[in-house]
């Protein structure tokens, strides 16, 4: 079973990116050109390919997924004391772009994939705000709800049809969280061919090294709306009114992705169809080799979208297992297999603990049950096999 020789221990890490593609080449071009930093062609190709790859009709790039999601909210019009309705069980990043803008996250549980529960939401919003002058105010603190985020979680298409017609109903705005979900598209339904991020009224992506695509860091914002794109390009670059002068009339920020960054980026998407390709059969291979493991199972993703299979969940009941989350985990890591528990749940957090949840139970079941396994598109089934030796 033994992954390590006498005087290295070889560790098989979470999700660590891959290079097989063209980043060499194109990261020499920008050093050769001098293109290297907030303008350059492949700056420009990332855009135009990720406008090509959602149909999204405008692409701006950004330092970092979490910049998109700040600079997202600022155009949804989020303002101080204004609501956000976020999912409890999601990375932190989206909930720290709500207090960026100093408005407060009402935390919502989560459903069998990990993402936002829609019917409780949708009931939420029914039983708890009103609508009053065009707004959807919470009756218990006589706040505005400005917008509601929804991450698609593991990469995990949220399927938010009944949520998008009853927000726009309500004014509420939506912001797509699809940092992890880079290539996955809806296959059925009322969304069916459309990409994760292009359907509420903004969306937001991620490039962070342990993404499907990665650019070393940064992000993208995509949108329908020319003035939004116009507005997003210019808050990024510092909100400079004019290029000679340096007229400021707003506060911007410096969240521009750099030239160099790009180059990465692009190459990395033209392996992206490899890289899903690749992500799905190990995550077969798992399903298949854990299957017939009492206790255990990878947990299922949606059928109605094409998933882009970015992190695996796998699911213990540690009752027919033997051993628990954190058994698991302790066994892994004397192996050298980084796996890593779920989120701690955001409305737990320190910070947040004194903010509105709404009935938060899937997500507290989910988190103790749940373990994410090694899910990089270089992981061999040498690798696999071995992690589900240390399961046996
Ligand atoms: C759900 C979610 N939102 C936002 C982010 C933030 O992206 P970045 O690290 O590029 O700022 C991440 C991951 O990093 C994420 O997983």
């Amino acid at each position: 079973m033994k992954k390590e020789n006498t005087t290295i221990s070889i560790e098989i890490p979470l999700s660590v990116p891959c290079f097989r593609g063209k980043e060499w080449e194109y990261v020499k071009d920008c050093l050769d050109s001098g293109w290297v930093s907030s303008a350059g062609k492949y700056l420009d190709r990332l855009e135009q390919n990720i406008c090509s790859l959602t149909k999204a009709k405008h692409a701006v790039a950004t330092s970092s997924g979490t910049a998109a999601l700040h600079i997202a909210l600022q155009l949804m019009g989020v303002e101080p004391e204004d609501e956000v309705i976020v999912p409890t069980l999601t990375f932190i990043a989206p909930i720290n772009a709500v207090k960026y803008l100093q408005a407060h996250p009402v935390f919502m549980d989560c459903d069998d994939y990990y993402n936002i529960d829609i019917p409780k939401t949708i009931e939420f919003i029914r039983q708890e705000t009103k609508y009053e002058k065009g707004m959807s105010i919470n009756q218990r603190t006589k706040r505005r709800m400005r917008a509601i985020i929804l991450v698609h979680v593991f990469g995990n298409a949220v399927d938010f049809h009944e949520l998008e017609s009853f927000c726009r109903e309500r004014n509420i705005k939506i912001v797509e969280d699809a940092t992890e979900s880079l290539g996955t598209y809806y296959r059925e339904g009322k969304y069916k061919g459309r990409h994760t991020g292009t359907i509420g009224d903004i969306g937001c992506f991620s490039f962070n090294g342990n993404k499907i695509v990665t650019a070393g860091g940064g992000g993208m914002i995509v949108t329908d709306n020319a003035s939004d794109a116009n507005k997003a390009r210019y808050l990024i670059a510092q909100a400079k009114d004019d290029d000679i002068y340096y007229i400021h009339d707003e506060v911007g920020f410096n969240y521009r992705l750099s030239n160099i960054q790009a180059a990465v980026g692009v190459a990395q998407l033209e392996c992206l169809p490899e890289a899903i390709r690749i992500k799905k059969e190990n995550y077969e291979y798992y399903q298949r080799a854990i299957q017939p493991m009492d206790g255990l199972q990878i947990a299922p993703v949606p059928s109605y979208a094409d998933n882009n299979y970015w992190m695996y969940a796998l699911q213990i009941n540690s009752k027919i297992y033997g051993h628990d989350r954190d058994e698991i985990l302790k066994r892994f890591h004397q192996h050298q297999v980084r796996v890593r528990p779920v989120w701690h749940l955001n409305h737990l957090q320190k910070l947040y603990k004194k903010s509105q949840a709404c009935h938060i139970e899937n997500a507290l079941k989910l988190v103790q049950v749940t373990l994410n396994l090694p899910c990089s598109v270089g992981l061999s089934r040498e690798d696999i096999d071995y992690i589900i030796d240390v399961l046996k």
